[in-house]
């Protein structure tokens, strides 16, 4: 894979992130409403939602019509040129309906399996995060300017985001989990966006992330903007069952890890690295 190639792709992704985000405004101001629920009752679906992600897949076929497609609203889509896209066209649905300024189009370009760049944009704020190649190396963009993961801190004074499962069993073994975790940091946050959890981690506006029930959509993109801004990712069983993401700034990371272990978000037995 050229450079060229990953420019263009992360050019692809930005120019459809922002087409996506006009939709999505415009959508807004027109009123919301669930169109459908989904894995529970309180995960929803707008007309929004599926708007937003048939633009985006539009809009990259148009210029590349033989890659493949993974998006939470759509069908996956298979290619011949190693490239695929991954696709969360609104991430903080639950915001989106509320009104709340926390939602963000995300967009990933894999090539080989391997995530080579990355768009998440809020689309309330206009806030663009990228992950691209410049100057023959990945770099870590907030509205074009290059950002970096915050100093190290103890333990005690790190400032963690969560979320919490739109399944209600396994919110409850979250939230038991997150009350043993709590007096060893500063505290915690619930902003409802996984995508701009990662990307706050990647400018230094939160000191690490934790959350069991993610899907690759919700975290393609964000995390490696995330570790291109110097952050680890690390993917494992949660204790529900499903899939547990954590990311924090590579220094401390392991510190965070093991405080996240102990808590009890991890499957016992089963801390396995499974890269990332
Ligand atoms: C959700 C958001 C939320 C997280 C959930 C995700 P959605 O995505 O990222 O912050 O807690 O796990 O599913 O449903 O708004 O696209
Ligand atoms: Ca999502
Ligand atoms: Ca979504």
């Amino acid at each position: 894979m050229t450079i060229d190639m990953t420019d263009e792709l992360a050019d692809l992704a930005l120019g459809a992130a922002r087409l996506a985000a006009d939709l999505i405004r415009g959508r807004k101001a027109d009123g919301v409403s669930v169109a459908a629920t989904k894995t529970s009752d309180v995960d929803i679906v707008t007309e929004a939602d599926r708007a937003a992600e048939a633009l985006i897949r539009d809009t990259i076929r148009a210029r590349r019509p033989d890659d493949a497609f993974l998006g939470e609203e759509g069908d996956d889509e298979e290619g011949t040129t190693g490239v695929r896209w991954v696709i969360d066209p609104i991430d903080g649905t639950v915001n989106f309906l509320y009104g709340l300024p926390n939602y963000a189009v995300s967009i990933a370009a894999e090539v080989d399996g391997e995530a080579v760049a990355g768009v998440v944009l809020n689309v309330v704020t206009r806030t663009e995060y990228v992950a691209r190649s410049q100057d023959g190396h990945l770099v870590a963009l907030r509205d074009g300017r290059q950002i970096g993961v915050r100093d190290q801190a103890p333990l005690s004074h790190r400032l963690i985001a969560t979320g919490f499962s739109y399944d209600r069993e396994v919110r409850v073994l979250q939230a038991e989990a997150a009350s043993r975790l709590l007096p060893h940091i500063r505290d915690l946050r619930r902003l409802g966006s996984c995508a701009l959890d990662l990307c706050l981690v990647a400018d230094g506006s939160l000191d690490g992330y934790v959350e069991e029930g993610v899907n690759l959509w919700d975290h393609a993109a964000g995390g490696l903007i995330a570790r291109t801004a110097g952050a680890t990712t690390r993917l494992g069983t949660g204790v529900g069952g499903m899939t547990l993401l954590v990311c924090g700034p590579a220094h401390g990371f392991e510190e965070l890890h093991a405080a996240v272990v102990d808590a009890g978000f991890a499957a016992p037995g089963t801390i396995t690295e499974r890269g990332e």
